[in-house]
């Protein structure tokens, strides 16, 4: 099986060149490609890419992820969520192909406290929402054979998330203020890329298993008790910061100005993922802490 793979240095890209390796033969393009291109971008150059490929199947982990951005740059976002997905999807339904895609709890506009099914109607908040959504939609009409996983809060040891930034903070600063109306389950990438690899395997075999599933990980969260959770995990294993968690302070969402307007709702329910893959969800907790484990005996 010949897999060709977008975004390969993104968290999840960089997760999916490990998972997917035992699948086949998997080539592996970023948005500087040297011999096939990469560049979402590029449109013409991205379905050529898939043309001389000829991919059995296509996993697209690259975005325009830059929430706040995004709200000033909503072509560049439209190109890279929409656009590019589209021009993947075709190209998929020429050859047959079975498309990969990702997206994001931010498709909903966050009312209420249950979590999301895929049935839930969408109504995206901000610039990035609604290209996501838009790129979903455009697999859909294009109908190629495709899984689409929508997922939240994405953290792993490589690039950037919110618990490197909590740590980093919590060791060059006296007081912290965070989010403590936002909820949600921060969701590894090596998790996302493991469930990825076993569902290509699985709809591969058995067919009826397409279209659109909630991916994350098990329990919830604020960001205010993941940063506390964060900055007590490296407290425990011995990392020298100036706070402790009992001096996280926790405010609304209004008391941060940022561009972008955030749900307050992410939670995502996975059950329709949980029963099709026989798959059982785990915590988020136990991610975290090996990510934890992973940055502070690495230093990264
Ligand atoms: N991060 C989250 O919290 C989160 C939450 C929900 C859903 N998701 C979704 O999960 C997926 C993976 O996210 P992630 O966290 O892995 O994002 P990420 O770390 O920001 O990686 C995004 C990747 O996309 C690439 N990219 C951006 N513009 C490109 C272009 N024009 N051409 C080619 N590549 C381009 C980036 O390339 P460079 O390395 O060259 O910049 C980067 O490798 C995305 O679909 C995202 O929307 C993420």
């Amino acid at each position: 099986m010949r897999i060709l793979l977008l975004g390969k240095n993104g968290q999840l890209g960089w997760e999916l060149q490990r998972s997917l390796l035992p699948l086949g033969e998997v080539i592996a393009v970023a948005r500087d490609g040297q011999n096939f291109c990469g560049d979402l971008m590029n449109l013409k150059g991205l379905a050529n890419t898939v043309k001389k490929i000829r991919p059995d199947v296509i996993v697209n982990a690259a975005a325009y992820t830059a929430v706040d951005q995004a709200e000033n740059e909503a072509d560049l976002a439209r190109i890279i969520n929409s656009d590019a997905p589209e021009v993947l999807a075709k190209e998929a339904k020429i050859l047959d192909a079975l498309l990969i895609h990702f997206s994001t709890d931010y498709v909903f506009d966050g009312q209420g406290d249950h979590a999301w099914l895929e049935t839930d109607a969408t109504n995206p908040l901000n610039v990035y929402g609604v290209t996501k959504l838009a790129g979903e939609q455009a697999i859909r009409n294009i109908n190629c054979k495709h899984l689409i996983f929508r997922t939240s809060w994405v953290f792993s040891p490589r690039g950037n998330n919110f618990a490197k930034t909590m740590l980093r903070l919590a060791q060059e600063r006296n007081s912290l203020t965070v989010i403590d109306d936002q909820y949600g389950a921060p969701t590894g990438a090596e998790l996302l890329s493991d469930i990825t690899a076993h569902a290509i395997r699985t709809v591969l075999q058995q067919s009826g298993l397409e279209g659109l599933y909630h991916v994350a990980a098990a329990g919830e969260t604020s960001w205010y008790h993941y940063a506390r959770f964060i900055v007590d995990s490296a407290l425990k294993a011995g990392v020298n910061l100036k706070i402790k968690p009992d001096q996280i302070k926790s405010v609304p969402s209004e008391a941060f100005h940022v561009a972008a307007k955030r749900p307050k709702n992410s939670r995502l329910n996975t059950a329709k993922l949980e029963k099709a893959f026989n798959l059982k969800m785990p915590h988020w907790k136990t991610g975290v802490s090996r990510m934890l484990t992973e940055i502070i005996e690495n230093k990264l």
